[in-house]
């Protein structure tokens, strides 16, 4: 157990002060990207305007002969780069590894001020989170980082799963957890090879018809994730932090991306990872709220007046809980809108309407 009264003060001495509040901007795709990639950081100033969140990964998928191209690639990308209201968060390598303090020492001391978020793989209890959560405290003195670097855990472990709640209760730090499909579908021993989706042996099945015992029996598949999202949603309502849908691997099939996302987006996620660019345009369209629910909600609000009571549109129920639900709706369509022109427009919010409270 942390005191909670500490948690507005620094773990280290000269260390910037502990967020008491998370921001919460925009982030419907996280962009992964590798720095090690020289290809890829020419292509950088044109992605910058493109996502919400770029992240230069430097765990899996980087060749271990590449972790290091990797990480000098990311601070240079970092120093030469203006990342204007997009965020700029890095993947380090897991806490296991060997690679980790040199990608925490050399990031937050030379481009601390450029970070907004480190993603720490493979979190497997609140133990993790207070590890990292000092050393930053201590590199953050050190390089002269000036406000505190927000840590993101992927919840890729059965233990991190069973610990998920103390992990997003760890620190202060903590901005939210993406679901890591991959590596918990190996850590469960589950049977699937995919990275996310669902899986066609994994469904329900109607009842024989008495009349007709060989007829057809439709079947459906189900959602191999739902138990696990439902879980890192509670986990993150409840102590402040965002969750997010991670990896989609099949590039291929944009449409059960789609699916996949829009669960996510229904359940209470905010954004999920892209891996492609294609992914990008993917994830702002599912994690935008639909402009006619939107306006539906505005609507609800406006009929609500001051909020209590009950009051019938277009014959349905309206009551003070349900305005609670439109405004959900509302606010999650303006911090879009401030960020997104096109959305703005589509959600018919005036300008007065999108100036900060
Ligand atoms: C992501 O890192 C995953 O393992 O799915
Ligand atoms: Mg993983």
């Amino acid at each position: 157990m942390r005191n909670p009264r500490d948690f507005t003060t620094p773990l280290a001495l000269g260390a910037p002060q502990p967020p008491a509040d998370i921001p919460v901007r925009p982030s419907r795709m996280i962009h992964f990207f590798d720095p090690s990639n020289e290809r890829m950081a020419v292509k950088v100033p044109g992605i910058i305007p493109k996502t919400d969140v770029l992240l230069a990964n430097l765990e899996d998928a980087i060749d271990a002969n590449n972790k290091v191209a990797a990480r000098e690639g990311l601070i240079q990308i970092a120093k030469d780069n203006d990342f204007g209201d997009t965020q700029f968060w890095v993947r380090i390598n897991s806490l296991d590894s060997p690679w980790v303090l040199d990608d925490l020492i050399r990031i937050v001391t030379e481009v601390g001020n450029v970070i907004d978020v480190i993603m720490v793989p493979k979190v497997e209890g609140a133990w993790d989170i207070h590890y990292v959560d000092r050393l930053l405290a201590q590199l953050e003195a050190k390089g002269q980082v000036s406000r505190s670097i927000l840590v993101h855990a992927i919840l890729e472990t059965a233990l991190g799963v069973a610990n998920v709640e103390e992990i997003c209760a760890a620190s202060p730090r903590m901005q939210g957890i993406s679901l890591g499909p991959a590596d918990l579908a190996a850590s469960r021993r589950m049977k699937t090879t995919r990275v996310g989706g669902g899986h066609p042996g994994y469904l329900v099945r109607v009842d024989p018809d008495a009349n007709d015992p060989d007829a057809h029996r439709a079947t459906a598949q189900q959602d191999l994730w739902h138990y696990t999202m439902a879980r890192m949603v509670d986990a993150c309502a409840a102590t402040g932090c965002l969750p997010y849908y991670g990896p989609f691997g099949d590039i291929s099939d944009p449409i059960a991306c789609e699916d996949q996302f829009r669960n996510a987006f229904l359940m209470g996620c905010v954004g999920a990872w892209s891996l492609h660019p294609n992914q990008i345009e993917i994830a702002r369209r599912v994690f935008s709220p639909p402009p006619d629910e939107v306006l539906w909600a505005k609507r609800v609000i406006e009929e609500m007046g001051d909020g209590t009571g009950t009051v019938m549109i277009d014959g349905k129920m309206q009551d003070d809980a349900t305005v609670k639900q439109c405004r959900v709706m509302v606010e999650t369509g303006k911090l879009i809108a401030r960020r997104d022109a096109e959305y703005a427009e589509l959600y018919s919010f005036s300008e007065q309407d999108l100036q900060l409270p």
